[in-house]
């Protein structure tokens, strides 16, 4: 496990870590250190990282030297950061003075970096390559504060990116639950997981009809987070947590089924959300969401056909079993407002159709209103978290209307993103402003593993 710290005092001629600096020579101790160094340091000013060997002039055997104007830089910097994290043993990064404000986002991008760069997941390998190092960071307030921003993104993220990375038989619905309760470690979290008989009680019965193949039972997950004197007005973050998609009788094909348990990718944004926006203490009230389950066969599992009845009362004709995850989030999006969020986010890898569409680079997003989605774009900016506006219209609404249902649950084989986002808009009140986020192109990559996506931008937009 990779660690950052801060560190308040520092003691160079007795410091054991390799130091790494960032250098513009402001600093007294940078200054102390280029003079021990016979005046090394002021003659290190192309390369943007070069380590010097201190051959006993110092404890320390290793100090290496950032270049600032390469950390402008944005393909130098991904090379800088490589060179940080592949050092060996602890290392103190100490942070020069700074002459203006972009080094603050600079310093938060490297502490964030660090984590995420370092990440492996290896606990199911028997050999285990621990990577085992922590960074210590030495310098101003200012930049202990963004250091500090940037290693709970990380540290979040990765949280996230492990319960993607977690296959189904170690992370079901259940344990997916006593995941989230354990976020009450946290100040102003407060967890409530409801079983069975209780989302039986709420009549949810379109996210009950995923459930009904499978030996595993349902968890509805809802995780409150008050930042502000009394809990009014609260966002409503909602993840699809469909911990594994086998397609139900519409099975999925040997080829198409591997990797569903990314599934639940939705579901571990806003966990990893929330458990940020816990930690910077913002002042927001958030709701994190998730009704959980899998999609699998068994006795009992819901057939083609079939009709079910959501909270909200609308009836949905089955015509795919592998269009389920829209049935879980019809019921958690309107358990959302039911709770009081007059704003909900949900987020979800939802349809292939949005993988064609965009690819691994972009997350598609679908709203009811522009301001809202200003919002997170002009915070997905900022987190470099790619996010393109989708359309959802009179057109695709159509292509939901049933025969025999109010609504069914595809939309048929053209825009298949839009008219599953123009499902699950049937279950939002006019009142209610609302995004819906893609994530199956970019919460999951063929040689990363799971990426934490969109952990960054929801704990941004609460800022
Ligand atoms: N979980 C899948 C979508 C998905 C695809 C996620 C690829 C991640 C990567 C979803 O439940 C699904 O099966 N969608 C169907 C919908 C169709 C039956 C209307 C799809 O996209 O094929
Ligand atoms: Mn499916
Ligand atoms: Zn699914």
């Amino acid at each position: 496990m990779t660690d950052i710290k801060e560190q308040k005092e520092f003691n160079l001629l007795e410091e054991k870590k390799n130091i790494v600096i960032t250098n513009n020579l402001k600093h007294s101790i940078v200054k102390e250190l280029d003079k021990l160094l016979d005046g090394k340091l002021k003659e290190l000013t192309t390369e943007p990282f070069t380590t010097i060997h201190t051959l006993g002039k110092l404890v320390a055997k290793k100090v290496c030297v950032v270049n600032f104007e390469a950390l402008n830089d944005l393909k130098k910097r991904k090379k800088i950061y490589k060179n940080i994290t592949e050092l060996k043993g602890d290392n103190c990064i100490i942070v020069d003075s700074f002459e203006n404000d972009s080094y603050l986002e600079i310093m938060q991008d490297l502490s964030e970096k660090i984590l995420t760069d370092n990440y492996v997941f290896n606990k199911f390998k028997s050999k285990k390559e621990e990577k085992n190092k922590d960074f210590y960071y030495y310098g101003e307030t200012a930049i202990y504060d963004v250091v500090k921003k940037g290693f709970i993104y990380g540290d979040c993220m990765n949280h996230a990116r492990d319960l993607v990375n977690t296959p189904y038989n170690y992370l079901n619905a259940a344990d997916l639950a006593n995941y989230a309760k354990e976020l009450e470690r946290y100040e102003n979290i407060k967890v409530t997981i409801y079983n069975k008989s209780e989302i039986e009680d709420m009549n949810m019965g379109a996210y009950l009809g995923v459930n009904k193949g499978s030996t595993d039972e349902p968890k509805l997950i809802l995780v409150k987070y008050q930042g502000k004197e009394t809990f009014e007005d609260p966002t409503a973050l909602v993840g699809k947590g469909v911990m594994y998609d086998t397609g139900g009788y519409s099975l999925k094909t040997p080829q198409g089924m591997p990797g569903m348990k990314v599934d639940m990718a939705g579901s571990a944004a806003v966990l990893g959300s929330i458990e940020a926006i816990a930690r910077l203490k913002l002042k927001a009230n958030v709701m994190a969401i998730v009704a959980a389950t899998d999609n699998r066969i068994g006795d009992g599992a819901i057939v083609p056909d079939d009709i079910l009845t959501a909270a909200s009362g609308k009836t949905i004709e089955i015509i795919s079993t592998d269009a389920e995850g829209r049935l879980t989030l019809a019921d958690a999006v309107w358990f959302a407002q039911k709770e009081g969020a007059k704003k909900v986010i949900d987020t979800a890898t939802l349809t292939g159709a949005m993988v064609a569409a965009l690819g691994h680079e972009f997350t598609g997003a679908f709203t009811n209103d522009n301001d809202f989605l200003k919002e997170l774009m002009d915070a997905s900016v900022k987190t470099k978290e790619k996010v393109w506006e989708m359309p959802i219209s009179s057109g695709y609404r159509k292509l939901i209307k049933s025969k025999v249902a109010d609504i069914k649950n595809t939309g048929g084989r053209l825009a298949g993103a839009s008219t599953a986002a123009a499902f699950i808009e049937e279950f939002i009140e006019k009142d209610t402003k609302w995004i819906h986020l893609d994530i199956a192109g970019t919460a999951s990559l063929e040689k990363l593993g799971a990426t934490g996506v969109m952990v960054k931008t929801f704990t941004e937009l609460f800022y």
